[in-house]
């Protein structure tokens, strides 16, 4: 609602929006120009504490349409064929703060929302199908790594490599942030994966693993290092104004849903441990099964509304979707939330974006900072309570089988296992070797060379050298002689050139 003149935040008409009240024409501004006090107060407040990584991005809002029949697998309504869901998608950069520029190399988050019948479903993935970690524990000390030294507030290679090189398991995901993926095009050019193991279980109870796979049908583009350093200094914001001005214009991207499916009883003795999220699964193993397309049509009304205070977890899972063993995964399902009561406030699911749109909300949680809906039954607070106001678990067996991995010994031991194929460079190599062709080689050898040379510390470069090596050897043969000789770079093929800025993640 709009109206010709303003107002104090509670509907007064204001005298001036312009002049503070003073004593007569020339004299000093008064306390009680409660309008004044009200907006400077205001004004004072508008900054919540950034999300800690993932802080720069934006987001749209669309809609999923399940166009294949998957409900052998699971019996979420969200993925029954035909079924429609709103749709909410978040890109971001992991590393650099709110203003940085999108263009510096990093992965990319996907988070995707659908707001179904049965409550919110979050996927809370990102521009890759791994990370670099299996073990939670080390998350807080990566994501310092890859920000700000502590005295003098600068990213740094030097501490960026100390860490990777010093923890192996991160050498998959490194290829994939230093290979093409690392400078996607646009938001709309990059794929998103779910990157955990989730799990889904059918109407009659029967469990399987999946992996979520969302194919970009804008193709997956990348751009050069030298186009992304001179649009990090033209334009910081340019992933978010391409997402912004394409569906502004009617151009609306889409994404085709697929899922990795695995028997429940295969991940005991898979050839790769399934709940490492550095590993992905073979697609000859476990094909992908297309599920379905989202779209995204609607741009956000109130960026900070709708974008900005977006709470994600991926702990929001409806019943026939849940999470599995992935040790990184539980312990995301606590830091999520934790962050959003510390970012937003305790009743930061009751802002519009994150209050489910199409499910009912009904507990006995109630009070805390800006409580605005009532949660449960008229009057009572409590239950059990003898008044038969509604409340209690819903009669739903398979409730139970959705999280039933926890007592089975055999697989709980095998989650925490390397399995026959299992090491902390073999699929990296595998993706250098057979992924990558010649030319997003002859750019992955210029990004690493930049790499190595902004490499001060010689410990360090030794590491990253023997890092490289054990990805592949001609690789890391390659590498040591390219830096060694201060290495100027030469063109080799389209989108070629060192990148020498540190980088992100
Ligand atoms: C144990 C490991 C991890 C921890 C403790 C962690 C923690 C966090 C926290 C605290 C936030 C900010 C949330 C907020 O303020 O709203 C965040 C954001 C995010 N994280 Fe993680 N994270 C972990 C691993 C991962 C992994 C493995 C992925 C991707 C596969 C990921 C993707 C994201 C994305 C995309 C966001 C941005 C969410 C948004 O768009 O609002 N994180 N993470």
């Amino acid at each position: 609602m709009t109206t010709p003149f303003t107002t104090t935040q509670t509907g007064t008409p204001v005298a001036s929006d312009a002049h503070s009240l003073t004593v007569g024409a020339d004299g000093p501004t008064v306390l009680h120009d409660r309008y004044l006090v009200e907006k400077l107060a205001s004004f004072n407040r508008e900054r919540v504490p950034e999300r800690n990584p993932h802080a720069k991005g934006g987001g749209a809002f669309g809609e999923l349409v399940v166009t294949e029949d998957v409900s052998q697998y699971t019996r979420a309504a969200v993925f029954q064929k035909g079924a429609t869901s709103e749709t909410l998608l978040r890109f971001s950069s992991v590393a650099g703060e709110q203003g940085s520029p999108d263009t510096w190399r990093d992965v990319r988050g996907f988070s995707l929302r659908f707001y179904t019948t049965e409550g919110n479903l979050d996927i809370v993935g990102n521009n890759t199908p791994t990370f670099f970690l299996r073990d939670a524990m080390k998350f807080p000390d990566f994501i310092h790594s890859q920000k700000r030294l502590g005295a003098s507030g600068l990213r740094d290679a030097d501490m960026q490599w100390d860490f990777w090189t010093l923890s192996p398991e991160s050498a998959h995901q490194v290829t994939y942030v230093m290979g093409d993926r690392g400078l996607s095009k646009s938001w709309r050019h990059l794929n998103g994966y779910g990157s955990h193991t989730y799990q889904w279980v059918n109407a009659e109870g029967e469990r399987f693993w999946v992996q979520y796979h969302f194919l970009s049908n804008q193709g997956v583009e990348h751009m050069s290092p030298e186009d992304a350093e001179r649009i990090a200094g033209q334009d910081a914001d340019y992933y978010r104004r391409d997402l912004y001005e394409a569906i502004d214009r009617g151009e609306f991207p889409s994404w085709d849903v697929y899922v990795q499916v695995m028997p429940y009883e295969d991940a005991k003795t898979y050839r790769f441990n399934p709940f490492d999220m550095t590993k992905t699964w073979s697609k000859k193993d476990y094909p992908r099964i297309k599920v379905g397309t989202f779209t995204l049509n609607r741009n956000p009304r109130n960026f900070f509304a709708e974008i900005e205070q977006a709470a994600f977890s991926p702990g929001n899972q409806v019943p026939g979707t849940g999470i599995s063993p992935d040790k990184m995964l539980m312990a995301r399902v606590f830091s999520y939330p934790d962050a959003q009561r510390h970012r937003i406030g305790t009743n930061f699911n009751q802002l519009p974006v994150n209050q489910p749109h199409a499910a009912p909300v009904a507990n006995y949680m109630h009070q805390g900072n800006m409580q605005y809906h009532f949660n449960g039954p008229e009057h009572r607070v409590y239950t059990p309570n003898s008044f038969g106001e509604a409340g209690g678990p819903v009669a739903d067996p398979l409730r139970g089988v959705e999280s039933a991995w926890e007592s089975d010994g055999e697989l709980m031991r095998s989650a925490q296992t390397l399995h026959s194929e299992d090491d902390d460079f073999g699929q990296a190599g595998t993706l250098y070797r057979e992924v990558f062709d010649d030319a997003a080689k002859a750019r992955f050898l210029e990004t690493l060379t930049g790499q190595g040379l902004a490499i001060t510390i010689d410990e360090i470069r030794e590491r990253f050298f023997a890092y490289w090596t054990n990805v592949d050897a001609e690789l890391g043969a390659k590498l040591r002689s390219e830096v060694s000789a201060g290495h100027v770079p030469t063109p080799v093929a389209e989108g070629t050139g060192p990148d020498v800025e540190p980088v992100g993640i």
